[in-house]
């Protein structure tokens, strides 16, 4: 049994002070969720406030990003090891802004995956076709290409420490979910692919949340999926009652 796990990705909104009172308002609403982990992603300066906030609760951190190496002369970045050092537990790769906009590859995900697991983070790594790419029929291939290329080079005692996110760029802050079908078709494919790689044991092992337009609406539907073990959310995070209602869901 995989337990289910609900990440909020906060990506760049919310100052000190509205992660403060957004965890005034979170903590009592998930006080008794007990069927799922529950982890929030706020962007580095809110950081210290999250951890602080979340002590002693149900809730754990990650962080949007890192980069690899301890530390050294890379202006405007962050490391595994400042994570760590300040008790954050979890960290997202390569969401698809950071391939957009960022142009991070499938080596950059290998890099900062494993500089992840050597400073004690939990890596949620994530992967995804867009819109064209799945309109031309190509989305097997992409996630293909992304698993073979930035999953597969892991050693599976690594490979065992990961989180995968399925997120279809198309359905990101869109308001256009997948459908739970669709993405569970997706989600047993990449099980598929994982399971060639590091055997049967581990892909049924792996969780693989959905993300994309994930809503208190929408959930429950996709969560009925026995492939979905957990969702990415990124808009429906930012307000305390709505990701309660989709941690609940
Ligand atoms: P969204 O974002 O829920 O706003 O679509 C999801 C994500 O990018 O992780």
């Amino acid at each position: 049994m995989r337990k289910p796990l609900m990440a909020g990705n906060w990506k760049m909104y919310k100052t000190p002070a509205e992660t403060h009172a957004f965890f005034e308002a979170f903590k009592p609403l998930v006080a008794d969720a007990a069927h799922c982990d529950i982890v929030i992603c706020p962007p580095f300066p809110d950081l210290p406030v999250a951890i602080k906030e979340a002590e002693g609760s149900n809730v754990a951190i990650g962080a949007q990003n890192l980069y690899w190496g301890r530390e050294g002369a890379v202006t405007g970045e962050v490391s595994g090891h400042m994570l760590q050092a300040i008790r954050c537990e979890y960290v997202i790769i390569a969401h698809s802004e950071r391939r957009q906009y960022f142009g991070e590859t499938e080596p950059d995900v290998v890099r900062k995956t494993q500089a992840a697991l050597e400073f004690g983070l939990r890596p949620i790594v994530c992967i995804g076709e867009r819109l064209e790419e799945r309109e031309s029929g190509r989305t097997e291939d992409v996630l293909a290409e992304q698993i073979d290329g930035g999953i597969a080079p892991l050693e599976p005692e690594a490979f065992a420490k990961i989180v995968i996110a399925y997120e279809p760029v198309w359905a990101i802050g869109t308001g256009k979910t997948a459908t739970p079908k669709i993405a569970a078709d997706a989600h047993g494919f990449i099980r598929r692919r994982v399971a060639s790689r590091f055997g049967d044991d581990a892909a049924k092992a792996v969780r693989i949340l959905y993300g994309g337009s994930v809503k208190p609406d929408n959930v429950k539907g996709l969560m009925d999926e026995e492939e979905i073990d957990g969702a990415l959310v990124g808009g429906a995070s930012l307000d305390p009652q709505s990701f309660a209602s989709v941690v609940k869901f």
